[in-house]
């Protein structure tokens, strides 16, 4: 099969009468489509994160259908394509090591294939992430639709959502789980399909996508198996045809005071702190920065608005009932840039709900659910390039402490001494964890939130300040400061901490301090050995403990991943500034 043009192209080439245009008419024709649909305009294309090995988007092919009956009542013509996807609880080492993979898919189907723009159906934490990137770097109309919470399920005869599993994993280490209960958990945990049904990532990357113009208004928190999800996938079907006939390219809908009140949404919401990350990886494909000085003055003007879950008492349905994103934009007006686009192509000004109709678990600016700050960013010795806290998630009684390190190089680490009865370990300590960075985990494993020490579990102690370069997953909660910058395997300071060493985190003044003298660390540094090195890039020559296997994706991602404060996306797929 030859091809007389090699130029990339969108949705014209259905209407091409040279080969270019018959041969690919006539491919789609033996599929069964009619001359009339094949030249039918806008080519919208549906890129679609179903897959066995996710069940978070086991819904996504039916949501493909709906798409499907909205791009043809608007007169477009639908054409699904699956890429990768990736499940949190599936994919090893990390779902982050493989979220730019998935980016790339995504961006380079859109670029290569003859649409003019897209439905992006995507669910599980990494996978919308990854699909506004490609998007963003595509250049194409898209509009995202999310899979949807999974309906709750029960345990001891109430709700359950994922976040009540962390008290029953310590129940089972400290010996208060039977093998009965905890086998009769694994029949309770998931309620259905769609993602987790708590405010974690894959909600508060829903939300983002809202906020962002990225997704219809009100459809970030449809429940995943509903009559109203259907529907919404239908009007997201129409619209994507009407963004695309007007090109509005998400470089036009994302714009810098789109991603202020993205940062602000999942403030509002008491949002996962991966959506910090995800939100600089998407910046940086359209060649913005989010700036942490800047980051931090919007947290500290945003509360938190949303009595939801983890942070709040309520559940998402709660929040859905009472309006959802754009009631949450109408709390955030006087604060928002309300000229930025929704979804619906017009500005969040026009969409959001009017304030005096909005009540139930979303509080006012003046009468917040909690304070301002609920989101900290760090700097200090210890993280030059920095850090975060969740603090509306912290014990307020740590945001302000100095305590000596206990250093764990590591997951396997970690998970041989944590409960050592010998652990030389009291609640005042501060747990720290190295070698879980984007180069050293690899891809940034959710271990952040490092378990409390069993014996101090027995005493009585639920919370500590616990310091790493990993992430934490959106459903977790705690004193925990994650995506320390640059990471141990990269060199940062983190590789020089020693047991016993004083760290100081102040979140007031926004600090994390490594309270050694420099002199000292130099020492150390020269000195090296295995207690000041996490496993190292690889150059192809030599193996590491992270990348034993320095060849494709392992040594592209090596080579080119970017620390947490870059967003973690590879360097080249940035824009170039
Ligand atoms: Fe898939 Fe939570 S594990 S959304």
């Amino acid at each position: 099969m030859s091809q007389e043009s090699t130029h990339r192209i969108g949705g014209e080439l259905m209407s091409e009468e040279g080969p270019d245009g018959l041969i690919t008419r006539a491919f789609l024709r033996g599929t069964g489509l009619s001359a009339l649909t094949v030249r039918q305009r806008p080519v919208i294309g549906i890129a679609n994160t179903w897959s066995e090995l996710n069940p978070c988007n086991a819904g996504l092919r039916e949501l493909a259908r709906h798409v499907k009956r909205g791009i043809t009542a608007a007169g477009g013509l639908a054409l699904e394509f699956p890429t990768i996807s990736l499940a949190e609880a599936f994919t090893r080492p990390s779902s982050m090591y493989l979220r730019n993979l998935l980016a790339m898919d995504t961006e380079e189907m859109i670029t290569a294939s003859p649409i003019d723009g897209v439905v992006l159906l995507g669910g599980c934490d990494k996978t919308l992430p990854a699909q506004l990137m490609g998007a963003a770097s595509a250049g194409k109309p898209a509009l995202a639709l999310a899979a949807g919470p999974r309906p709750l399920s029960t345990w001891e005869g109430r709700p359950m959502a994922v976040e009540n599993l962390w008290p029953l994993i310590d129940q089972r280490r400290t010996g208060h789980l039977s093998d009965s209960d905890w086998s009769r958990l694994e029949g309770c945990l998931s309620g259905g399909v769609g993602t987790c049904n708590v405010m974690g990532t894959a909600v508060t990357m829903a939300v983002v996508a809202e906020v962002l113009g990225m997704a219809l208004p009100g459809t970030a928190l449809l429940p995943a198996d509903s009559a109203q999800r259907a529907a919404a996938a239908e009007h997201t079907g129409r619209a994507i045809v009407a963004r695309a006939r007007a090109h509005i390219t998400p470089a036009a809908v994302m714009t810098p005071g789109a991603f202020d009140n993205a940062f602000r949404a999942v403030c509002a919401v008491g949002g996962s702190t991966n959506a910090v990350i995800h939100l600089q990886a998407i910046a940086g494909r359209l060649g913005l920065c989010l700036d942490p000085a800047r980051l931090q003055k919007l947290s500290d003007s945003t509360p938190l608005l949303a009595d939801v879950k983890p942070s709040g008492r309520r559940f998402l349905h709660d929040f859905e009932a009472d309006g959802g994103v754009p009631a949450l934009m109408g709390r955030l007006r006087e604060i928002a840039d309300m000229t930025a686009m929704s979804g619906d192509d017009r500005s969040w000004d026009e969409t959001a709900t009017d304030p005096a109709a909005i009540a139930g678990c979303l509080s006012t600016l003046t009468h917040p659910v909690g304070q301002a700050r609920s989101l900290v960013m760090l700097r200090g010795s210890l993280a030059p390039d920095g850090a975060l806290l969740k603090q509306s998630a912290a014990d307020p009684g740590l945001c302000r402490h100095v305590g000596r390190a206990v250093v764990f190089d590591g997951v396997d680490d970690l998970r041989a001494r944590i409960d050592h009865p010998d652990l030389e370990v009291d609640a005042t300590s501060v747990l720290v964890l190295r070698g879980t960075g984007p180069i050293g985990g690899p891809g940034m494993p959710e271990v952040g939130h490092l378990p409390i020490p069993r014996k101090l579990l027995e005493q009585g102690v639920t919370d500590m300040v616990r310091i790493s370069d990993a992430r934490m997953s959106g459903t977790a909660t705690g004193t925990v400061v994650l995506h320390v910058a640059p990471e141990a395997a990269a060199g940062g300071p983190l590789a020089l901490v020693r047991d016993g060493d004083f760290i100081e985190l102040d979140t007031a003044r926004n600090t994390l301090d490594l309270l050694v003298d420099s002199a000292e660390l130099e020492r150390r540094s020269l000195e090296g050995g295995p207690n000041q090195q996490g496993p190292q890039p690889n150059d192809g020559t030599e193996p590491s403990s992270a990348f034993p296997r320095a060849r494709g994706y392992a040594r592209l991602f090596a080579e080119h991943v970017t620390q947490a404060d870059r967003g973690c996306d590879f360097d080249f797929l940035q824009a170039v500034r």
